[in-house]
């Protein structure tokens, strides 16, 4: 859908006027400080990767991303963080024992995690599906069971899938097979804990209402009032509905206190009064 749909799709959902809303002054600089930067973590800490295993994902992910003029939300920031997340989340649950996987499965789950949205409809998943497939057997050696579990996770971790099967009575995952869920589990923790992040939904939803044709002040009421909609109303959600293992918990903790301390400063800007 193209960005003037999305936004046309907004207007007509909220019932929204652009010439009737109210101009906002722009945010304060104590607010926009909360934004933080958006920065991708250590790359070179990612846990169970080399450096030419980095560097070689690190390739394949970013011709993807820009064969396909895909934004820094969903950019190499993302697969960075959601890699170094997924990393560390299999490293805490192999010393507590709640998984036993070997060097080799773990290290399978970060490199999906790496490559989880470059199997994505935005990035024409139907074609990279089966040429990621066989860039990761060529490159790691991974037997037909790994590929089987890559390519069931990356098209089943998604929180939009997970919503959907929940609604249709489907196992959450798209399975009941023990370590396909565990993968699925895993990535999508390290994905929703990379949504903790108001610069990065910031960055979204320039992408989306930045270049309409409205006011400035009615693009930046529309940004930030649905970015504080979206953070509130469904990250806000993710610590006690959707992420599923006690480590990724762990991390989300803090991120979701501070998150709430930011939804409290947008607080006037809210797309439900209209
Ligand atoms: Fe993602």
């Amino acid at each position: 859908m193209s960005k003037e749909n999305d936004y046309r799709k907004y207007l007509t959902q909220y019932n929204l006027n652009p010439h009737k809303i109210r101009t906002q002054p722009p945010p304060p600089d104590d607010i926009l400080r909360l934004l933080g930067p958006y920065e991708r973590q250590a790359v070179w800490n990612i846990q169970y990767l080399s450096r030419p295993d980095i560097i070689f994902l690190n390739d394949v992910a970013n011709a993807i991303i820009r064969k396909h003029n895909i934004g820094r939300d969903h950019g190499i920031e993302h697969a960075h963080n959601v890699a170094y997340f997924a990393g560390i989340i299999i490293r805490q649950m192999r010393i507590t024992h709640q998984i036993d996987w070997s060097d080799e499965q773990s290290k399978l789950a970060v490199i999906t995690a790496f490559l989880h949205d470059c199997v994505d409809e935005k990035f024409g998943a139907e074609v990279n599906i089966s040429t990621l497939k066989q860039a990761i057997q060529n490159k790691f050696g991974f037997g037909d069971r790994e590929v089987k579990l890559f390519e069931h996770t990356v098209t089943n971790m998604s929180y939009s899938k997970r919503r959907k099967n929940r609604s249709s009575g489907r196992p959450e995952f798209g399975t009941t097979d023990n370590t396909e869920v565990q993968y699925c589990q895993i990535v999508s923790d390290a994905d929703l804990l990379d949504a903790y992040n108001p610069e990065r939904a910031n960055v979204y939803q320039q992408g989306v209402f930045g270049k309409i044709d409205e006011p400035p002040e009615v693009i930046n009421y529309l940004v930030y009032s649905w970015n504080r909609t979206i953070l509130e109303k469904r990250v806000m959600m993710y610590l006690e509905h959707f992420i599923c293992t006690d480590a990724a918990r762990q991390i989300a903790l803090p991120l979701h206190d501070a998150l709430a301390d930011y939804v409290q400063h947008f607080q006037d800007y809210d797309l439900m009064d209209y």
